[in-house]
């Protein structure tokens, strides 16, 4: 089938790689020129573990092309996914910005030719599919085409597996014919017995903030259990183990941290809580699920404070990864740049390491020290602060950063080091929710 993906960014990407490799012909098309040529040149904008590769293979067997050509990659299209981005708006108000989409199919409808299934990929606010089957009959009133609704439930770091063995494939259609066109293009997912959830566009669209909106509370229940533990002196790790062996809940997810970050889902609660306001109806859990995580991040800079004796000022701290979780360059809201800036400005000196984020975060904090290695951020430090677990972050020298720091304090904000081995080394352990 051909198919064309608009808007190239991760979601676009991947989801253009993936479909090349079941064996479509896939046109990624994007507005900006500059990435069109790089990828073109053999590049990839993102880091994200096997899409080089995935790429590579089927733009060398002629599956996967790159254009900035609208006119041409929509003509002969059966299906176009509209994957644009649709950051939080500017105001700031929590609701997503659709300019960008809607912008996209006004200007993509107009070389619709033939029946096409126009697929929204993008997470957007309840209403939006009916919002762009508008602007095309608008736009276009002899196009013979349908709109369909289709989720992702991309991982980063994970997004190849997570979209080659998904747990489900939501399809919000209500057209037997496109429903069957989407079937087409998940063929190999449905002969790998992955369950379809076919609906109306409404509850898809509603399906994508419920999923992320339920694990960003499951995150916060248990950071607030983190916090309770500290209070009461018991262990969050055994509790969450404990509790997660409870089949109904489960044990994904239930990893006490210094917060949630990344592109879903800070953006898909605030959007949810909109949805909800403009409705008029409640989203309580929602919201206090959002203030734990505000929380969450407020409290781990005073856990550090503490750890220092009360007081930042003059001391240096090692931090260790700065993206919002491991096997990505991705920044967006990153506990560790929320968390690092106001010790900054209280009089810390912050030598950092990051094994893909430093080149962003170098030009959004200029001031901070970029070392080489984790052992290089740790030079003369007085405590080490570990923000994202990094495999490489996993198994350090603890004898070796004992040496070259000038404290002893190990502050372990994803619980991955066993406090007795870090005590053992010398050092004083600061864990999240544990003794
Ligand atoms: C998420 C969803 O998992 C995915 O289905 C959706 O399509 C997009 O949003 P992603 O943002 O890539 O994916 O990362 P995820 O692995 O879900 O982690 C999100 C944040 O939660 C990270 O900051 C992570 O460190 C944090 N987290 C996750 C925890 O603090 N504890 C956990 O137990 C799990």
């Amino acid at each position: 089938m051909n198919i064309t993906m608009i808007g190239t960014g991760y979601v676009g990407l991947v989801t253009g790689a993936c479909l090349a490799e079941f064996g479509h012909q896939v046109v990624c098309m994007d507005k900006d020129s500059a990435k069109i040529n790089f990828l073109q040149d053999g590049g990839i904008p993102i880091y994200e573990p096997g899409l080089e590769a995935l790429v590579q293979k089927n733009v060398a067997e002629g599956r996967l092309v790159f254009s900035t050509d609208m006119a041409v990659s929509v003509q002969s299209a059966q299906a176009v996914f509209v994957a644009v981005g649709t950051p939080s708006s500017r105001r700031g108000d929590g609701y997503a910005d659709l300019t960008y989409i809607y912008a996209a199919v006004r200007e993509m409808a107009v070389h619709l030719a033939g029946y096409t299934v126009v697929v929204d990929k993008s997470t957007v606010p309840v209403g939006t599919a009916r919002q762009v089957a508008r602007i095309i009959a608008e736009a276009n009133p002899a196009a013979e085409f349908d709109v369909v609704s289709n989720p992702e439930f991309l991982r980063e770091g994970a997004a190849i597996s997570d979209f080659m063995r998904p747990d489900r494939v939501v399809i919000g259609s209500e057209s037997e014919r496109a429903t069957g066109v989407m079937k087409e293009i998940y063929d190999p997912l449905y002969l790998l017995s992955t369950p379809f959830v076919t609906t109306t566009l409404e509850t898809a669209e509603l399906i994508k903030y419920a999923a992320n909106a339920f694990l960003a509370v499951k995150i916060s229940f248990i950071n607030e259990m983190a916090t309770i533990c500290e209070a009461v002196g018991a262990d969050v790790k055994d509790l969450a183990r404990a509790v997660g062996l409870d089949g109904r809940i489960g044990r994904k997810f239930l990893h006490p941290g210094p917060g949630y970050g990344g592109s879903c889902f800070p953006k898909d609660t605030l959007a949810l809580l909109r949805v909800a306001q403009e409705h008029g109806v409640a989203a309580r859990i929602v919201e206090a699920g959002v203030e734990v995580n505000a929380a969450q991040k407020a409290r781990m800079v005073k856990k550090i404070r503490d750890a220092l004796g009360g007081s930042e000022s003059g001391k240096t701290i090692a931090g260790l990864g700065l993206t919002f979780k491991p096997e990505t360059d991705d920044l967006r809201d990153s506990p560790a740049l929320t968390i690092l800036p106001p010790l900054y400005e209280k009089g810390a000196r912050l030598q950092v390491h990051d094994p893909q984020g430093m080149k962003q975060t170098a030009e959004l904090f200029p001031h901070f020290t970029y070392a080489s290695s984790p052992y290089e951020a740790c030079q003369g430090a007085d405590a080490v602060v570990l923000f994202t677990e990094w495999n490489q972050y996993r198994a350090l020298d603890l004898a070796r950063i004992k040496a070259v720091m000038k404290g002893a304090v190990f502050i372990d904000l994803r619980n991955v080091y066993d406090p007795a081995k870090v005590r053992e080394a010398g050092f004083q352990y600061v864990g999240v929710g544990r003794l």
